[in-house]
């Protein structure tokens, strides 16, 4: 075809898109399509929930728009099922062709995600799952979390029940799935580094509350302390049933925050007095924090968990990636350097990105007063993962 009238003929068809107000190409740029893959039922729904919420408070906060681009949200209940997770993380990247995945709460399913995101190379944003892959042999660059991997509050919790607790020995219990594999052996890396010594590991598969057995087991073993991985709704069973149990005041019980975040409402006294470790807290001296549970409280009626603030900084991470870019969402090699480069204003306090990708971050002392999980001490400062097996630099 004759160059002129071609050229001609695509202004033409330019000049009438936008007088009948059609996306051009340049236009169908000035929207981020965000997927969230997240578990809306079952015994993680509560974290999904909050997640979304944190996110969403994050860009409304920014006047609904992430440098100059709208967000259009697209959603997915993943169920914490990982072999619905290959199609699920498809449906959202070829079916509504989204620019960045944001998801999930459980490690199977993440791990799932990470592969699509890797095969794709789709840009994903993990606000919680705290698999070791992701930021181990997984590594890639254009994953990221804005989380914490399974390492992190437990080995730090190790240290703790070991040094200032001075416990010699301790029993570790959990789903038996990554997250629970990886949280109770980061705590025996930790405890055992400093002399303790723990004496058995009891599992269950995830998300089974049937506890009894794993109860009446810890009473005969008797052991200095207890560290379990739970969340969710099985962290409130197994807190409520570890105090009918009569154990709570003879066998101290610890774990990573997320035995006791998010789940105070349904442990009521159960929890009273627990200790845990986390990168965050319900009372920290930070105005940012401050100024975020108010934000969240005005807007959602419920106060924020380490689920609201790991959602909050997905979107603050992407909101940086596309900075540097200048809104250009094409510049992927701008976002992901932009992203890698990040100092998050977190209300967790501020963190950095490792080199694979994963907050570098203190680990707070925590213990629950009433409804709040109060900061005691940090407990390690800027602790970071130890990419295990990523090949990134
Ligand atoms: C995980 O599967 O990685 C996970 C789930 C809930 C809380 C923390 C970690």
């Amino acid at each position: 075809m004759n160059k002129s009238i071609t050229t001609r003929a695509l202004s033409l068809i330019g000049a009438t898109a936008l007088a009948l107000g059609i996306s051009t190409g340049a236009a169908a740029q000035e929207k981020v399509k965000v997927g969230f893959m997240l578990p809306y039922s079952g015994t993680y729904a509560a974290l999904g929930n909050n997640i979304e919420e944190g996110f969403r408070l994050y860009v409304e906060e920014q006047g609904g728009k992430l440098e100059g681009l709208d967000i259009e949200y697209f959603k997915v209940d993943d169920e914490s099922d990982p072999s619905k997770a290959p199609d699920n993380a498809n449906r959202l990247i070829k079916r509504d062709q989204v620019d960045v995945l944001v998801g999930t709460v459980h490690s199977g399913v993440a791990m799932g995600m990470a592969k699509v995101a890797r095969d794709t190379n789709t840009l994903l944003i993990i606000p919680n799952a705290g698999a070791g892959a992701i930021t181990g042999p997984l590594c890639a660059p254009n994953i990221f979390r804005s989380s914490f991997s399974n390492w992190q509050p437990a080995y730090a919790m190790g240290l703790v029940a070991a040094e200032k607790f001075g416990h010699k020995t301790a029993v570790t219990v959990s789903w038996s799935y990554a997250a629970g594999d990886e949280s109770t052996g980061g705590f025996k890396e930790g405890f055992e580094s400093k002399g303790g010594k723990v004496l058995k590991h009891l599992s269950l598969p995830f998300p089974n509350v049937e506890f009894q057995a794993i109860l009446t087991e810890i009473a005969n073993l008797k052991p200095d302390a207890v560290y379990v991985f739970f969340a969710g709704g099985g962290a409130v069973k197994w807190v409520l049933d570890y105090a009918a149990a009569g154990l709570k005041d003879s066998i101290p019980l610890y774990g990573p925050g997320f035995l006791t975040d998010g789940t105070l409402e349904g442990q009521g006294k159960a929890a009273e007095g627990l200790y845990t470790t986390l990168h965050y807290a319900d009372d920290l001296d930070i105005e940012k924090d401050r100024q975020f549970r108010a934000a969240y409280e005005k807007r959602f009626n419920h106060a924020p968990d380490v689920y609201s603030v790991q959602g909050y900084d997905a979107a603050q991470l992407l909101h940086a990636g596309l900075k540097a870019a200048k809104g250009e969402l094409k510049n992927r090699d701008a976002i992901i350097k932009g992203m890698r480069a990040a100092t998050i204003d977190s209300p967790r306090g501020t963190f950095t990105m490792s080199r694979a990708h994963d907050p570098i971050q203190d680990m707070y002392l925590r213990r629950v007063e009433g409804n709040l999980n109060k900061f005691v001490e940090v407990a390690v400062k800027s602790l970071e993962d130890p990419a295990r097996g990523c090949r990134m630099k």
